[in-house]
């Protein structure tokens, strides 16, 4: 039997979370769909499917088809296939392939259905609840886009076992925010006692594991659903300094993971120079990072400041045009609040030519 979650929206909205047992059941789930669905899929997790349906279009797979090219050539395969506004699109993919179904479901005769299959611990754990849609414009990511929230999410946690080990580790590393983030600590106890298994992707421990991580996205959510009142933003923990350390390896040397594990840690420690969090709660926060072997300790070249400054100058997550870097008080305890430039430097150069309270 399906277990479900559901996900209060903007506007009367929800989505519907459905957990699905195994591939035969989403198979079987999805098949009622047939004739009144358009499936996208990129290259790779077309190959997932044993035969997607003929009313389907395969994208490449990857940040580049994240374009309003693909937009565009989405549209056109609704068209071809004689759409109607109570059909559906189904997203089968990662973030890329999900954000964008979920964008012209959005735009397509004002609004179709959407239904979103995540295959990547990412797009399971993050990108598909929430409603946000969007594709890169002119160089910026996701500039464009909607809120606008699928009608289902199905996740089957057997899809998980063809990703690859860094894009596993890339979507654990939201899953280890959202413990922190958490109120309780049920989280953080299962990622510490299940590491083995979460590692080995047991299916079941998984479950649980997408359940609690899912739960605690929901709680943010449903508070603030249109991110605009600071409370959704606290999602966003380790991303200020996450997507500048990205931006700076040129999107290919960090896995985006790897580099908002880092920033993590980062903002846990800029909380600790400013005082304003529970010495015993920072060492656990660490700890945990430190538990998956995430590269915490790695510091940019005195080469890299300028551009990787920049880059948190241009933060999306901005007030009266200052960055706001979330930081932590505490479990589940955060405050959103600018940090001082060479507070920043500190945290980041491997060997900062000015010192900061030191
Ligand atoms: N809408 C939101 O709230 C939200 C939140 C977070 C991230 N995102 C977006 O999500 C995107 C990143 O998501 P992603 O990491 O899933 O990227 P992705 O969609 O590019 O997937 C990563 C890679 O894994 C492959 N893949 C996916 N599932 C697989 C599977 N089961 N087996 C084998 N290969 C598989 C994909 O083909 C791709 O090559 C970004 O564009 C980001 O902006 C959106």
């Amino acid at each position: 039997m399906n277990e479900s979650m559901n996900v209060k929206l903007a506007n009367g909205k929800s989505s519907e979370v459905l957990f699905v047992e195994n591939l035969n059941q989403l198979s079987s789930d999805l098949r009622n769909f047939e004739g009144r669905a358009l499936w996208v899929a990129d290259s790779n997790t077309a190959t997932l499917f044993k035969k997607l349906p003929s009313s389907s279009i395969v994208i490449a797979a990857g940040e580049k088809s994240k374009n309003l090219s693909t937009v565009e050539k989405i549209l056109k395969a609704c068209v071809d296939n004689k759409l109607s506004r109570n059909d559906y699109i189904i997203g089968f993919g990662g973030g890329v392939v999900c954000d964008l179904a979920a964008f012209v479901a959005s735009i397509y005769m004002r609004g179709c259905k959407v239904i979103l299959v995540p295959t990547s611990l990412l797009c399971m754990v993050d990108a598909t609840l929430g409603g946000k849609t969007a594709f890169d414009f002119m160089g910026t990511k996701n500039l464009v886009g909607t809120f606008y929230p699928a009608e289902k999410i199905m996740i089957c946690t057997s899809l998980l076992k063809s990703l690859n080990e860094r894009e596993y580790l890339s979507g654990l590393a939201e899953v280890l925010k959202h413990a922190l983030l958490s109120k309780d600590e049920k989280l953080y106890k299962y990622l510490i006692s299940r590491k083995s298994q979460i590692l080995l992707r047991d299916e079941n421990i998984l479950k649980t594991l997408l359940h609690l991580s899912l739960d605690v996205k929901k709680q943010f959510i449903e508070k603030d659903p249109e991110e605009k009142h600071g409370i959704r933003q606290a999602l966003n923990l380790g991303h200020t300094f996450g997507h500048a350390l990205e931006s700076c390896g040129r999107f290919s040397k960090f896995s985006h993971g790897e580099a908002v594990a880092w920033g993590c840690v980062r903002a846990i420690e800029a909380s600790k120079k400013l005082g304003i969090i529970d010495e015993e709660f920072a060492q656990c926060a660490i700890k945990i990072f430190e538990l998956y072997n995430y590269d915490i300790d790695y510091r940019i070249g005195r080469g890299e400041w300028i551009d990787f400054y920049n880059n948190i100058l241009k933060d999306k997550k901005q007030k009266d045009g200052i960055t706001q870097f979330v930081l932590m008080k505490g479990q589940g305890d955060y405050v959103l609040q600018p940090l001082d430039k060479t507070l920043v430097m500190n945290l980041v150069i491997s060997n900062p030519k000015v010192n900061y309270y030191d």
